[in-house]
């Protein structure tokens, strides 16, 4: 029963502009659509993974590898901008899956974008952490370490030297244990160590100050994104500009350094493995749909900014790539700030930039943690006004006009999982469950076209069915390069979202629920 029942366009349609009851405010445009997805987009992604990417996989070739990455959030995006403009709701490709596959696809997509949004927000506050840390000790003020890092670190973080040594490449000095010993070679070679810290507590609390500020209001979150969006832009631009004038042509040759025999060890599988990593980079710029409902015209202005949004920071990445390999041998940038040890590579000209990139990074990190906390609450009202969430998710502030409970609940979990969890295991998840969420929607694009080929679409894909096709192949190539234990995790995180379904989700689904009032009859 209603397992695969899915939601008219009509009644999703009469939803979107339903005015009566409780019901978010209108009063973002494009301009501030495009700001939100570029809010989301430029993070961790560009300021902390794209050295480790050059280092260790690609070489100068990770410019390819944005490219790579780019396209398949290109066709993942022309997609989105087809069930934006035709589904002008929140929940993004929770709903899409509601209108095209049926509940039970919807629940999975629905549960899925957990772990994007909620999950990124946690992991790109942690990265935040770690910058505003740096940036405090440069002002002389010393945070105490312990209060600033996950109690316990993943495989791959600590390095063994000489098969006794073990090494945090954070810190470029010995690994201490809990005790403040170093750690052994034996833990540092276990799956997971301790580390000295106790709590991330810069990770907490600013994922307390921006929940505070999105309960207050959309357009209060939205202004201040804004702003921030500008700095981190601005950082961005000036990085591109006067690196470029310093560039070394020297450091791009070989461009694809030569494969050293082993899958991902540069070559051409380099720059698919790099493509893999430096993926996490374009996340975000679905963030926008989940803001239908609070889009003065959203028919028009979701396409407008999920792409406008997606190109410039594109383009973005792609300079920013070619810049950082001009300026520094692509080894030396496997560092977690690898844009000010480029920037530092062209001398003394450009110190005086040095000192920008850690507000550049500290402003970009915090707005992504913004829209993704926006995001997930939005996707769990959506859930809630189906009955598969329980219905407080779908409550609306009478004054604020926001959905404050699932605002406030979404914060409370994601400073939980960035206070204890290391950086490296929840990245990896976030890129793994957002390729997901784009592969089902690039089928449901397929899907969709034929079921319902008659649909009026403000905005059509082009080029079906290619460009959803190409969505799904690169899309899943990329999950493919993703490490095993992060397919585990994955699956998981499903296994529970579907035994809750099953257990709960099913016997409140609205649709089931009428389907059902229907099949008994007006008698019953
Ligand atoms: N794209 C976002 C970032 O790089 C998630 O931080």
């Amino acid at each position: 029963m209603g397992l695969w029942s899915t939601k008219s366009l009509a009644q999703l349609q009469v939803e979107a502009t339903d005015e009566s009851g409780e019901t978010l405010k209108r009063s973002l445009g494009a301009l501030n659509l495009t700001l939100l997805g570029i809010g989301a987009i430029i993070g961790a992604g560009i300021f902390v993974l794209t050295g480790t990417a050059a280092a260790k996989f690609a070489g100068p070739g990770i410019v390819l590898s944005f490219v790579l990455a780019g396209s398949g959030c290109l066709f993942a995006g022309l997609c989105y901008a087809e069930f934006a403009s035709m589904i002008p709701i929140s929940g993004s490709a929770y709903t899409y899956g509601y209108a095209t596959l049926g509940e039970f696809v919807a629940w999975i997509i629905g549960w899925d974008l957990i772990i994007e949004y909620l999950f990124a927000a946690s992991t790109v506050a942690v990265g935040w952490s770690g910058y505003f840390y740096e940036f405090m000790g440069q002002l002389g003020i010393h945070l105490p370490k312990a209060f600033a890092s996950a109690p316990y670190t993943v495989e791959g973080t600590h390095t063994l030297v000489r098969s006794t040594l073990c090494v945090d490449p954070a810190t470029g000095f010995a690994a201490l244990d809990a005790a403040g010993a170093e750690l052994s070679a034996a833990a540092c070679a276990a799956p997971y160590a301790l580390t000295h810290g106790v709590l991330n507590l810069p990770a907490m609390g600013l994922i307390a100050v921006l929940t505070t500020l999105l309960v207050i209001g959309i357009r209060e979150s939205a202004t201040f994104n804004n702003i921030i969006v500008f700095v981190k832009l601005a950082i961005v631009v000036l990085v591109i500009v006067f690196g470029f004038q310093y560039v070394n042509t020297a450091n791009w040759h070989p461009f694809i350094p030569p494969n050293e025999g082993e899958f991902g060890r540069y070559g051409w599988t380099g720059i698919v493995q790099g493509a893999g990593v430096v993926f996490f980079a374009y996340i975000g710029f679905d963030a926008v749909s989940t803001a239908a409902q609070e889009a003065k015209n959203p028919q028009r202005d979701l396409p407008i900014g999920i792409l406008t949004s997606l190109a410039i920071c594109t383009v973005l990445y792609i300079l920013m790539a070619l810049v950082m390999t001009g300026l520094a041998p692509y080894k030396t940038l496997d560092v977690p700030h690898p844009v000010f040890v480029a920037i530092r590579a062209a001398g003394p000209a450009l110190k005086w930039l040095t000192y920008l990139i850690n507000i550049g990074a500290i402003a970009g990190l915090a707005s992504v943690v913004l829209v993704m906390l926006l995001g997930q609450p939005r996707i769990f009202f959506a859930m809630a006004r189906d009955g598969l969430l329980p219905s407080m998710f779908g409550r609306v502030h009478p004054r604020f006009k926001t959905p404050w409970i699932g605002t406030i609940i979404t914060g409370v979990v994601a400073m939980c999982i960035a206070g204890v969890f290391p950086i490296g295991l929840l990245g990896e998840l976030v890129s793994i469950g957002t390729l997901f969420a784009f592969v089902i929607v690039c089928a449901g694009i397929l899907v969709l076209r034929k079921v319902q080929p008659g649909l009026h679409r403000p905005f059509r894909t082009p080029f079906l069915p290619y460009v959803p096709l190409l969505g799904i192949l690169i899309c899943g190539y990329l999950m493919y390069g993703l490490p095993s234990d992060t397919w585990i995790r994955l699956l998981v995180w499903m296994v529970l979202g579907l035994l809750i379904y099953f257990f709960w989700g099913r016997f409140h689904s609205k649709i089931a629920r009428a389907e059902a009032g229907k099949a008994a009859g007006p008698g019953d």
